[in-house]
């Protein structure tokens, strides 16, 4: 089997439906309009993407590029430059930055730059005092002094991509760092006193059986972070990883039965170890969360960089995907946004709805104050009634007062739905937009 966007039947087609986008290019007087005057709060998040890597793993679906040291300083100089045309263009709208995310690629790369970044941001936007900053990381780069420097340049939580703690996945995955340096890794974080320690981890890879998921996973809490977040593999087309099993260099995955049985296995092994679900795929032992998709997907979150998304809750546009044409353009002083798209009311709370289920509870009253209306009757109207309907006949979901919470029924149709979605919309505007740097129109899926 493979873990493809036809890989989720029906309800992939029924998420298709909601999601469906249209991005188009525009002149920057119309995106700077349209952003100025959708953005939905004065909180905002930031997004900061850093799309460098050491060496390029064959199933990774995220815009990323190889390691030039020459290219990474001209990036950081552009980045800085973005952040000042950005906050100069909303300067008037008295916005606070609330959360600042760096993601990739791999932000461990660089760290004292990531102090300059921060002040750069400081310098254009009011950032709250008690904002956190977070960012991706590889394993390999967490040695002792690196992660001293980046606590040191600002940074306060920490991602580690550690995928398993099996030497055997990890060289199918390309991975460059060996199980010590992953170990390293989480110790030199915790001595380093990052706020928060989340790690990756893996299933859904090909020859991984279940009995070595949960090994997997208990070996990760072992190590004692405070969050892990699961991650099935999956296969876009574009990637190489796909070429790679088609081909057959590489087994196909698990089947659609094992997918359901190792989700589960994740579920209760983590729980055992004292995680409590935070979302279908994450888990934690504090009440704080690593996380960019609540911002991500109800706004407003700024994004900077090459092949960032931003969504201002009423206007989602996308960063051109070439780095070079991107640093090109903000030296001219130009926004370089290669397209964009209206949100509308219905659209976001869709997207809140899917979001807070991602999270397992959703709080009418809250969804209320948001959206000013009443709830039935914008679900009605955003198409997402009918999803809501069949999941509470199902026992997917339970109301329960002023709350709608998934059951642990649930949390399988959720963590099936949540990828198909993934696949058929985030990944596949990587791939159109990576295609060309400022196409006219894209369309997804
Ligand atoms: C941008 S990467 C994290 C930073 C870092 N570059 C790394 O790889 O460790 C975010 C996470 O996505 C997950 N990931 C990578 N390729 C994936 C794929 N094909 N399907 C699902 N998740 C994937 C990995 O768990 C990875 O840690
Ligand atoms: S998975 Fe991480 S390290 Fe590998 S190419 Fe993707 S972003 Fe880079």
């Amino acid at each position: 089997m493979l873990l493809d966007q036809y890989a989720f039947g029906t309800l992939g087609e029924r998420i298709v439906k909601v999601f469906s986008a249209v991005f188009r290019r525009e002149d920057e007087v119309k995106f700077k309009e349209h952003i100025s005057k959708s953005i939905s709060k004065n909180s905002v998040g930031v997004y900061i993407h850093f799309p460098f890597c050491k060496s390029l793993c064959p199933a990774c679906p995220y815009v990323r590029d190889i390691w030039q040291e020459r290219m990474m300083k001209a990036y950081v100089s552009a980045l800085k430059i973005e952040i000042g045309l950005v906050g100069e263009a909303l300067k008037d709208l008295g916005l606070r930055v609330v959360d600042i995310h760096a993601g990739g690629g791999t932000p461990s790369l660089i760290d004292k730059e990531w102090g300059e970044v921060i002040q750069t941001v400081r310098e254009h936007f009011d950032v709250s005092q008690d904002y956190r900053f977070g960012i991706e990381a590889n394993p390999e780069d967490l040695t002792e002094d690196k992660a001293f420097q980046l606590r040191e340049s600002g940074v306060d939580e920490v991602s580690i991509g550690i995928q398993s703690l099996f030497k055997t996945n990890l060289k199918m995955l390309g991975r460059r760092h060996g199980v010590e340096e992953s170990l390293e890794a989480v110790e030199k974080c915790r001595d380093a006193g990052f706020k928060l320690i989340n790690v990756d981890m893996m299933y859904m890879l090909p020859e991984q059986s279940i009995d070595s998921w949960i090994h997997d996973l208990k070996l990760a809490s072992e190590l004692g972070p405070d969050q892990i977040t699961c991650y099935p593999l999956l296969v876009p087309h574009y990637t190489p990883f796909y070429k790679m099993i088609k081909e057959g260099r590489v087994q196909e995955q698990p089947n659609m039965k094992e997918f359901k049985r190792m989700y589960y296995a994740a579920v209760h092994t983590l729980t055992n170890e004292g995680y409590t679900p935070l979302r279908y795929y994450s888990f934690s032992r504090k009440s704080e969360e690593y996380s960019t998709v609540e911002l991500e997907m109800v706004g407003p979150l700024l994004g900077f960089g090459s092949g960032a998304i931003s969504f201002t809750g009423g206007y989602e546009y996308i960063n051109t995907c070439s780095v070079k044409e991107y640093i090109k353009s903000v030296k001219r002083g130009r926004l370089p946004i290669a397209g964009g798209r209206n949100v509308a009311k219905e659209e976001r709370a869709a997207r809140y709805v899917a979001e807070r289920l991602s999270a397992l509870k959703l709080k009418i009253k809250d969804f209320e104050r948001e959206f000013g209306e009443p709830f039935e009757a914008l679900m009605k109207k955003s198409g997402y009634n009918v999803a809501l309907r069949i999941g509470l006949l199902l026992g997917n979901l339970k109301r329960e007062g002023d709350e709608i919470r998934v059951t642990e029924k649930g949390m399988w149709q959720r963590n099936l739905g949540g990828w198909a979605f993934v696949l058929s919309i985030p990944c596949r505007i990587v791939e159109e937009y990576t295609k060309t740097p400022w196409p006219i129109e894209v369309r997804v899926p």
